[in-house]
């Protein structure tokens, strides 16, 4: 925050001489983001392109790693070392322990001039802002409770897509006794979160949800919900293949795209991918909310860290201000797989999971079952999370109880608080 007064004044007095130059006009960003995939890269891809037809420069610092874990420790080694990127892909909670920190850039004026308060749903503009101003730019909208499925393979086994947990283990045999991987995972403890805050949603519902990996609820977090949600997890790996361990994400996609498995539990950005692959939703792959009749909300966006130097402070404005406008916000959308962040931009272009996925939101919404989601950084401060990862990894890759897994958990939260 502290660049915000100090880098006004030097944006605004050098504005008028970079005007005159047109190899500056768009200004410099070095992007450090972990958007490594194929529909991942697209989707970075279009925000480059549209970032240098304005006339910006782009540096690239791309750090491989679904779910970004490695992309924040890179991060923090950059500002500690006094080095900060321009724009960092960044969310939830990170923003706001980052902005205490005084480590990001205020992009307030542009946010005003552009009246965001007024396209973003409140929950979101929320999150972008700190002490009441905008730190942050958003993208858009991810949906975490999400089923992906090949139809073929479970039309080998006579099966539809399950909506209970219970029908999920039933089709889960099935496809197993036919020889058939139930669930492509990839076992990361990220990966291993989205999961497990999925089934915890399934079996609990939104308030459950809330209680537990929100509010950290003690009575929750140490209930018979928890205990059965653990169970889950330890039926779903006896759905997994040999080779699940340290997997990347886009890797178990391919499994179901190729139909080497039926499922895997992922974010929407694993329709990127299907997309990217050239595959076709509700064809080649169907999308389906996972049990729950809620919302897991993840929204990726950007914030500006404090840099100097005219340049780079032009590229941040810029940079802020094409990521807000609707064109870019459908273009980008239409390749990473989510919605888009504004609410007034129209989804026509988009696939039937896309429009489902707004509607259960707005649903969610209305009904108070949008939730955040812990495993994407979006509930809880980066040491809680840790502590759930951790937790949830231990018991997926060992024989732990259900019971002895709760208790852990309860431990290391009430640690980590
Ligand atoms: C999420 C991020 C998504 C997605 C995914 C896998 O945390 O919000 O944009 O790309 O990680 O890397």
């Amino acid at each position: 925050m502290r660049r915000f007064k100090k880098g006004m004044a030097l944006a605004f007095g050098l504005g008028l001489l970079m005007a005159s130059s047109a190899a500056q006009a768009g200004g410099t960003v070095e992007v450090l983001h972990w958007w490594t995939s194929g529909g991942e890269a697209k989707a970075v891809g279009e925000l480059k392109k549209s970032f240098e037809d304005q006339g910006g420069t782009w540096i690239d610092s791309p750090i491989a790693g679904g779910g970004g874990d490695a992309a924040m420790t890179a991060l923090r080694a950059r500002v500690v070392a006094g080095n900060p990127p321009t724009a960092v892909q960044l969310k939830g909670p990170g923003i706001q322990e980052w902005a205490v920190e005084g480590a990001v850039a205020d992009i307030d004026d542009v946010a005003m001039a552009e009246d965001w308060d007024s396209v973003l749903p409140p929950v979101l503009a929320e999150i972008m802002k700190y002490e009441g101003k905008y730190v942050a730019a958003p993208v858009n909208i991810h949906r975490v409770d999400w089923l992906w499925a090949n139809p073929e393979v479970l039309a080998k086994v006579g099966a539809d897509v399950p909506s209970t947990w219970d029908e999920f283990n039933a089709t889960a045999e099935k496809l197993k006794a036919a020889g058939i991987t139930p669930l492509a995972h990839g076992g990361q403890p990220w990966q291993d979160a989205t999961v497990f805050e999925v089934v915890a949603l399934g079996l609990g519902g939104a308030d459950f949800y809330r209680k537990a990996l929100v509010d950290l609820d003690m009575e929750a977090l140490k209930s018979d919900t928890m205990v059965k949600v653990f169970d889950q997890m330890r039926t779903l790996r006896g759905y997994v293949d040999p080779g699940f361990s340290g997997r990347d994400w886009n890797l178990a996609t391919a499994m179901v795209m190729n139909g080497e498995a039926a499922f895997q539990i992922m974010g929407d950005w694993a329709k990127g991918e299907f997309l990217a692959a050239g595959k076709v939703p509700g064809e080649d792959f169907l999308c389906a909310p996972a049990p729950g009749n809620a919302f897991i909300l993840n929204s990726d966006s950007f914030v500006m860290f404090e840099v100097s130097g005219a340049e780079r402070i032009e590229g941040q404005k810029v940079l802020a201000s094409l990521i807000m406008s609707p064109g870019f916000q459908e273009t980008f959308n239409l390749a990473k797989g989510s919605i888009p962040a504004r609410v007034d931009v129209a989804l026509d272009a988009f696939d039937d999971c896309a429009k489902k996925s707004h509607e259960d939101l707005t649903a969610a919404m209305t009904g108070d079952s949008l939730v955040p989601s812990m495993a994407h950084e979006m509930a809880v401060p980066r040491s809680v999370r840790g502590e759930f990862l951790d937790v949830v990894t231990e018991h997926f890759n060992s024989d732990m109880t259900s019971q002895e897994a709760v208790e852990r958990l309860v431990a290391a939260i009430q640690r980590a608080m």
